[in-house]
């Protein structure tokens, strides 16, 4: 298979299991996370054992313009990018008055900003294959008077609506 699979928050936990699993499933995969030395030993791990191609690019996502530049990483190497994996994030709980500003604004930049820029910049390139996927991590809690389970909430309705006009071949899968 000569598809990639893009995957935010590679270098441990949730994403990190995705990464194992796609490589089981031969996708070639595109690894995003801050951690240089733990997207380093993945792309060893992962092909050697399943002899598939893994390229890695450490950075941080909340960052103004990171978005784009893992773009910019995927057209100036003409990686044929097939699946979007949405994972990078964290969730601080708690009452907003109660919770730092900073942290809740770089949980909003990372969780909901940079995830929209990323997806809006990749879906040219998800586009020219016959098959493309986004797969979008959102919240399950219902924690109301939380900030971030309101704009995750808001994102998803979004997004699903969004699913419709994009086209056919691509569908949005929100995974609460
Ligand atoms: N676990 C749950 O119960 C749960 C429930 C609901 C939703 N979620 C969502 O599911 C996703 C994965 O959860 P998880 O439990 O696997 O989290 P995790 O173990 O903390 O892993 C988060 C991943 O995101 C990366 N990351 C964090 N900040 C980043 C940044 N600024 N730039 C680039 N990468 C960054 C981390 O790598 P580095 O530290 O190397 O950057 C790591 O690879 C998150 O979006 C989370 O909000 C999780």
């Amino acid at each position: 298979m000569n598809q990639f699979a893009l995957i935010t928050g590679a270098s441990k936990g949730i994403g990190r299991s995705i990464a194992i699993s796609l490589a089981k499933r031969k996708f070639n995969l595109l690894l995003v996370a801050r951690s240089a030395p733990e997207l380093n030993a993945l792309k060893l791990e992962l092909s050697s054992q399943y002899n598939v191609s893994v390229e890695v690019f450490a950075l941080d996502l909340s960052v103004h313009g990171a978005a784009k530049r893992v773009t910019e990483w995927c057209t100036d190497n003409a990686f044929p990018v097939s699946a979007l994996v949405n994972n990078a994030g964290f969730g601080v709980w708690g009452k907003f008055d109660s919770l730092s500003i900073d942290e809740q604004l770089n949980m909003l930049q990372l969780n909901v900003t940079a995830l929209t820029e990323l997806t809006y910049h990749m879906l040219p390139i998800l586009r020219q294959n016959q098959q493309g996927y986004v797969l979008m991590f959102l919240v399950r809690q219902r924690i109301r008077q939380c900030l971030h389970w309101r704009c995750m909430r808001r994102l998803n309705h979004m997004f699903c609506r969004l699913a419709g006009p994009l086209g056919m071949n691509l569908k949005i899968h929100p995974y609460q």
